[in-house]
């Protein structure tokens, strides 16, 4: 049956000519954005203050700019509305902010213009036939609860759910697709390694914490809908992972890749969709025999307990993946200094990340244009996981070239949208695409260039203007062909 299923899937994409490569008909295109990233509006309103307006006001020398008005999308939603329907989308990935919601982090006060302002985007959306996908939470942690330690209290996972009750409460009647958690890996790796939001320091012990009380927010949020919203609304909920393609640089590196995956894609990813559920084995071992030799009494990654490996184990509809590039490892010659993870190694495992120099670049020293690695790395999520569905909720080109001519982006989504094709006749069920991004925005500052839609951050009626990318992919939402004649 699946081998006759599969056959039938692959002439469902017969080419018509060889360069004019098709999605199937059912593929469904997008773009995405983020609230923090676009909205502005820090002040509106009710609105609290998150992590990152803290950060930004209180160290205004660290980052370039602030975000207290970014794309100002607060005000100019209707705008973006309109770009994606110039773009002739199925989807609109944007993300909630959970300052804007509830003010003070808890359910206690629902913000009335908060609550307005995602229901006019919702609507606004779905009567122009654009399907929302919604993010509950990217990066933007109410600063209260931070101050109350933040990813590192397990008592988030519990704020976390709540909130996201309140979101299901307010708009499941209309959105049908849900991400829980954007990227947990850079919310704690990152961010607990002075690279993000919160900017801290605490690689060794605030980590792995992050790591565990995310798994348990996510399976708890997810965990709600499938209880109280799925039967009424029947909708799919997953978490967003970010996963880099891990080559092993040399033959001899092919056993320390598989462990370096686990670390990277496995701690986030193996409690939820493997058969065993809690962490990889493998990895769970290496770490705890670190914590053993540098004398704490317990394993740093903490331990889950039987019952919440059956909370976390299953949740998920389908795998949403971020993918970006990919990186070779090997493992650390002896002394070698091994740079701030995750883009540069592990420490950890004693290993090494970098770019093959072989690949065009993108403009990040760890940015390379290797689009084999997605088709790769769905094939590999599949065959570890059994998935049976993938949508793929960011990818796009580091630029930071601000023409209004990208045609290294266009290259880059052509190249990268062939491997998703291919991936499909590879038997992986991808139904979707969603670029990023919409826009520019802010992204530590203003110099990535990562939209299909310019912004001029200089003018305070933030202008937005469409790229050659935003023709090129609106010929692909219309016409599904890959390789449209401009
Ligand atoms: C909101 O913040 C802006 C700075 O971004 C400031 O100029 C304005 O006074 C603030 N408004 C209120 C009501 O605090
Ligand atoms: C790496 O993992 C794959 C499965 O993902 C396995 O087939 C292979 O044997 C492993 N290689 C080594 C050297 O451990
Ligand atoms: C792919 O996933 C979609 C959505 O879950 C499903 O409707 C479709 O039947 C799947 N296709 C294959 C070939 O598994
Ligand atoms: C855009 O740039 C490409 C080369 O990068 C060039 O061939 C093309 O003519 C340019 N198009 C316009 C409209 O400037």
């Amino acid at each position: 049956m699946f081998n006759i299923a599969v056959v039938l899937f692959s002439v469902l994409l017969v080419e018509s000519r060889s360069d004019d490569i098709k999605l199937p008909s059912w593929f469904k295109i997008g773009a995405a954005t983020s609230a923090f990233q676009i909205e502005g509006g820090w002040n509106a309103s009710d609105r609290g203050e998150s992590v990152w307006d803290h950060h930004l006001h209180v160290f205004p020398e660290t980052l370039e700019g602030n975000a207290d008005v970014a794309c100002d999308s607060y005000h100019l939603w209707r705008r973006d509305i309109e770009m994606c329907q110039e773009l002739g989308l199925d989807m609109y990935r944007f993300s909630i902010s959970w300052s804007r919601l509830l003010p003070t982090g808890f359910p206690n006060h629902i913000s009335e213009d908060g609550k307005n302002y995602y229901n006019n985007l919702i609507d606004g959306l779905l009567e122009k036939g654009i399907q929302p996908v919604v993010t509950i939470y990217h990066l933007d942690l109410p600063q209260s609860l931070q101050n109350l330690g933040g990813w590192a209290n397990p008592l988030i996972s519990k704020w976390f759910a709540d909130y996201a009750r309140v979101v299901f409460s307010l708009y499941a009647d209309r959105v049908k697709t849900w991400l829980t958690l954007n990227e947990p890996i850079i919310q704690c790796d990152n961010g607990y390694n002075e690279e993000t939001v919160p900017y801290l320091n605490d690689v060794k012990i605030g980590r792995y914490l992050c790591n565990k009380h995310a798994l348990i927010a996510h399976a708890k949020a997810y965990r709600i809908y499938e209880k109280e919203f799925k039967p009424r609304f029947h909708g799919k909920v997953s978490m967003v992972q970010l996963f880099v393609w891990l080559q092993p640089a040399t033959k001899g590196d092919e056993e320390i890749t598989n462990l370096t995956r686990q670390y990277w894609e496995g701690r986030y990813g193996h409690a939820i969709y493997s058969k065993d559920g809690g962490w990889p084995k493998q990895l769970e071992r290496h770490l705890a025999r670190n914590s053993r030799l540098k004398g704490y009494p317990e394993p740093r990654l903490p331990p889950f307990s039987d019952e919440e490996v059956v909370l976390v184990k299953g949740t998920f509809d389908f795998y949403a993946l971020n993918h970006y590039t990919t990186l070779l490892v090997r493992k650390a010659r002896p002394g070698e200094e091994i740079g701030r993870w995750p883009l540069y190694g592990s420490k950890e495992l004693g290993v090494v990340l970098e770019r093959d120099p072989s690949w065009e670049k993108g403009d990040a020293d760890w940015f390379s244009v290797y689009p084999e690695g997605i088709r790769k790395q769905l094939n590999y999520l599949k065959n570890t996981y059994g998935v049976t569905e993938f949508l793929i909720t960011e990818n796009g080109f580091f630029n930071t070239d601000p023409s209004l001519n990208d045609t290294r982006t266009v290259q880059y989504t052509r190249k990268y949208l062939e491997q998703v094709v291919l991936a499909i006749q590879d038997g992986v069920n991808v139904t979707g695409y969603i670029h990023w991004s919409l826009m520019d925005n802010f992204d530590k500052g203003y110099g990535a260039k990562f939209g299909l839609y310019s912004v001029d951050f200089e003018d305070q009626n933030r202008p937005r203007t469409a790229r050659a990318s935003a023709r090129y992919y609106s010929n692909v939402a219309k016409t599904h062909s890959i390789h449209p004649e401009n």
